[in-house]
């Protein structure tokens, strides 16, 4: 068994309205939450401050900017979501990679930033169908890995969280097969070694997202490096966002 806490994130996307995320906390606070997993919601900013008083679960951003204040219209800062009790942020998500044209250096930036604010990042790594065709797929992750990582000091494992994310499963409904989830998990987990060192590699948790729900959620959490969930789609339901996260569960002996 291991010794890693599970970690899920609900990612809500650019989903909801007030109401609709108080009828999800409603809901949630009926359900008894494993004890023994950390569960993070990602709502969109404007429904952080709305949530927090009536949320029974930690919650997260989908995004923030590096600079701290300043003249950037439409950002948000990880000091503006630290002063606000908001300790988790996700960073390097495949959406803003390509639609937003987040790239490599802007990512190693939020990292950065956020984990001196005092944040848990969650760096989202992944690749499309094309580079997984094309058998480039490992050197792309490693890639996206140390670039993100490689100028940080890491003194706590548990601030940095890193999900894997074939672009290919998200919002598909086509999932990795828990094979081809552990292999990459634990490519993730040699490059964390190479990139910190074994211990801390062995730290860090690493969770997989892409069209994760109640039904595949068990198989997957069942192998060795994968130590949780991002979900999406499944997760807009307090109920199958709870049968996912269930799988916490899972005898990993
Ligand atoms: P999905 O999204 O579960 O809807 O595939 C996962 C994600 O994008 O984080």
């Amino acid at each position: 068994m291991n010794h890693r806490t599970p970690f899920f994130g609900a990612n809500w996307k650019m989903h909801k309205n007030q109401r609709q995320a108080q009828e999800f906390f409603k809901n949630s606070q009926t359900i008894k939450w494993p004890q023994n997993a950390e569960v993070v919601v990602f709502t969109p900013s404007h429904l952080l401050l709305p949530c927090a008083s009536q949320s029974n679960l930690s919650l997260g951003a989908q995004n923030f900017f590096f600079e701290e204040q300043g003249a950037y219209t439409g950002e948000i800062s990880a000091w503006m979501l630290a002063q606000e009790n908001i300790h988790y942020a996700l960073v390097g998500h495949s959406e803003r990679r390509q639609i937003f044209k987040e790239d490599f250096n802007l990512i190693a930036q939020k990292v950065k930033v956020g984990l001196n604010t005092g944040l848990s990042i969650i760096l989202c790594v992944g690749e499309t169908l094309k580079e997984r065709e094309e058998n480039i797929h490992f050197d792309l992750i490693k890639e996206q890995l140390s670039s993100a990582l490689k100028d940080i000091d890491l003194s706590q494992p548990k601030n940095i969280i890193i999900a894997y994310e074939p672009v290919w499963a998200i919002g598909t409904g086509k999932t990795a097969s828990p094979e081809q989830a552990e292999e990459m998990h634990l490519w993730i987990r040699k490059q964390l070694s190479d990139l910190f060192d074994n211990t801390l590699a062995q730290q860090i948790r690493i969770i997989y997202g892409g069209s994760m729900k109640p039904e595949n959620a068990p198989s997957l959490m069942e192998r060795p490096n994968i130590d949780g969930g991002l979900i999406g789609g499944a997760s807009l339901e307090a109920q199958s966002f709870y049968q996912v996260v269930l799988a916490c569960e899972k005898n990993k002996d």
